[in-house]
């Protein structure tokens, strides 16, 4: 049998059916009311990053945004960044993804949150990215190029299609100071051959080859390890896991997911580093 292509494992790590369906479920048992539903009520789910809806509202005042910027957000996931910043900020969104679940999945927690005029996903790869050049104030990668093995490529296409003057905003998952393999499964990667991380130097050169200015480089560890750590305590078999989480995402393992992560960041094995930088 061929051996299964990065776009195929991305979409089955991701895709899983009937995702909406366990959402919406999830949410009426949590008492949300669907009609008044507002995007926080979504975000303990499609915020699918460590940190959060915080860290994405750290990093959107870290780049000072500003109202009607066009945004481009790739790796977008279930949109849960992209309602934020359209909530909190005022912009236009636009996300792309690999996994065309998600994509299904975002447009609809939009749609019934109110903000499509706002915010719209369609699938798309990171690697060849079906816009033209100098589109967008802002290009936002949150979390996504974790599964990209061809890092030149994925930061040629921001550069590319950022407008002169506009700003790529940057948090992920990278290697930390040990060297050594990672545990698996995390909520990225069940197999090491979907896992690609660089670390902070090689990406922030690499970033800066391609023709971005750094503005804000920035080891955000720390900062969300503790939030993560009881995140993750939650989330393991023994405790009743909070209706809305990542679990309705992760499945049965999301507990050893994020025990792993949790695991992988105190052995130094990963870390979170956030940037911000500048298209001359
Ligand atoms: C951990 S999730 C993060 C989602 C979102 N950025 C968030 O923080 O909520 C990683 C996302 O990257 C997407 N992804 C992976 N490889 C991609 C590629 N080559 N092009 C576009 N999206 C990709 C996955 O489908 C997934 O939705």
């Amino acid at each position: 049998m061929a051996a299964q292509t990065l776009d195929e494992l991305v979409n089955e790590h991701y895709g899983t059916k009937g995702l909406l369906d366990r959402i919406l479920t999830a949410a009426r048992d949590a008492g949300i009311v669907l009609d008044e539903a507002r995007s926080d009520d979504f975000s303990p789910v499609s915020e699918f990053h460590i940190g959060g809806r915080r860290a994405t509202i750290d990093l959107a005042k870290m780049a000072q945004l500003c109202v009607g910027d066009k945004v481009l957000d790739i790796g977008s996931g279930l949109g849960g960044p992209a309602r934020t910043l359209v909530e909190q900020f005022d912009v236009q969104v636009e996300g792309i993804d690999l996994t065309h679940e998600f994509c299904v999945v975002a447009n609809e927690l939009t749609r019934m949150t109110g903000l499509s005029n706002q915010a719209k996903f369609f699938q798309g790869d990171a690697l060849s990215l079906p816009r033209d050049p100098n589109t967008y104030d802002v290009v936002w990668t949150q979390q996504s190029c974790m599964n990209i093995e061809d890092k030149r490529q994925m930061l040629s296409e921001v550069c590319r299609v950022l407008k002169p003057g506009g700003t790529y905003v940057f948090q992920e998952v990278l290697a930390g100071d040990q060297d050594g393999p990672i545990k698996l499964p995390v909520p990225w990667a069940g197999k090491v051959d979907m896992s690609f991380l660089w670390s902070p130097d090689a990406i922030r050169n690499l970033i800066l080859r391609v023709g971005l200015v750094d503005a804000i480089w920035k080891n955000a560890t720390n900062q969300y390890m503790e939030e993560y750590r009881i995140l993750a305590a939650k989330t393991g078999d023994s405790a009743q896991p909070p209706i809305m989480g990542g679990h309705l995402l992760l499945g049965k393992q999301a507990g050893l997911m994020r025990k792993n992560v949790v695991e992988n960041l105190s052995l130094g094995l990963i870390s979170v580093y956030q940037g911000v930088f500048k298209k001359l």
